[in-house]
């Protein structure tokens, strides 16, 4: 598929279209949050992810409000905390991303990690329950579309056994240097559209050679060679900034095609920039 702008859309396993690019708030609560979300508006982003645990749903809703743009015209995702989950607790969660939003129903909802804690010995049984009760809000109409975050395959194998309602996207980190293949394959093999949080490797792979070679190449920068990569592999990038000229920069990246070739070395290039993060390990801090 030929995509030609951020509100280009894929279609999702249940028939929902989603934007093919998304805007990222993790880290838009530092400093003049609702500002950065009314720019991120103001220039065009209609898809907006946020979690309960980033402390923007608050801001997200109010900039949504102010900008006099009807609900129906965004795409909000949000996702439920590691002590969120369990049956009752993700009930109660989603309750409280819905005021916090200041909206009746989300786009798409997530369990943003597979394990509470990267000991946990009863993580199978806590993402059903979880699971169960987001089916529930599906099937009851309050949420357009259901998924996971950080989910490694062993963890979606797990769900799929016992599900009624196929997970629709998987929202894992994402980029060159750290594009974590088996997970794509897997769901890619299964309907599950990837997603990629952290798409720019949170600026540590942007002075990577190969990147900074290949941004010159293209006359682009080292970020939108890194989400036109995600693009090009199929993945929605959910690009994060703070200033309007890279924000506008993020979205320009409809008018050059990396070849064969230059995705095969990217997506061969040595390990870089990973965050640090994954659901069976305590986090490693990682020098940037
Ligand atoms: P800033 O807010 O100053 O633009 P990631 O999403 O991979 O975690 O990276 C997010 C970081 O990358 C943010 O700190 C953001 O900083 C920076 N960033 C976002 N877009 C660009 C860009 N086009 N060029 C350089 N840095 C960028």
């Amino acid at each position: 598929m030929r995509l030609t702008g951020i509100s280009d859309t894929y279609v999702l396993n249940n028939g929902v279209e989603i934007p093919c690019v998304a805007f990222g708030t993790y880290k838009a609560a530092e400093g003049d949050n609702v500002e950065i979300l009314k720019r991120a508006i103001a220039c065009g982003y209609r898809y907006f992810d946020t979690a309960s645990f980033y402390g923007t749903e608050t801001y997200l809703g109010q900039a949504v409000k102010a900008s006099g743009i009807p609900r129906e015209e965004f795409f909000i995702t949000t996702k439920m905390w590691k002590d969120e989950m369990g049956y009752e607790a993700a009930k109660e969660a989603f309750a409280k991303s819905l005021e916090r939003l200041g909206t009746d129903y989300l786009d798409l909802y997530l369990i943003h990690w597979p394990q509470p804690s990267p000991d946990c010995r009863e993580w199978r049984t806590i993402d059903a329950e979880t699971w169960r009760a987001l089916e529930e809000l599906y099937e009851a109409g309050k949420v357009r579309a259901i998924g996971l975050s950080n989910f490694l395959p062993h963890h979606v194998e797990n769900l799929l056994k016992n599900c009624r309602v196929r997970p629709m996207v998987n929202q894992i980190e994402f980029h060159p240097g750290h594009t974590q293949e088996t997970v794509v394959a897997y769901c890619k093999e299964r309907g599950i559209l990837v997603q990629a949080w952290s798409p720019i490797g949170r600026g540590r792979v942007l002075e990577d050679e190969l990147i900074v070679e290949l941004a010159a190449k293209y006359s682009v920068s080292p970020a939108q060679v890194c989400l036109r990569y995600a693009l090009q592999r199929g993945v929605v990038p959910l690009p994060k900034s703070s200033s309007e000229e890279r924000m506008r920069q993020n979205q320009d990246l409809f008018s050059f095609e990396l070849t064969e070739e230059d995705m095969y070395r990217i997506g061969a290039m040595p390990p870089a920039g990973w965050s640090g993060e994954h659901p069976e390990r305590e986090r490693v801090r990682v020098k940037r």
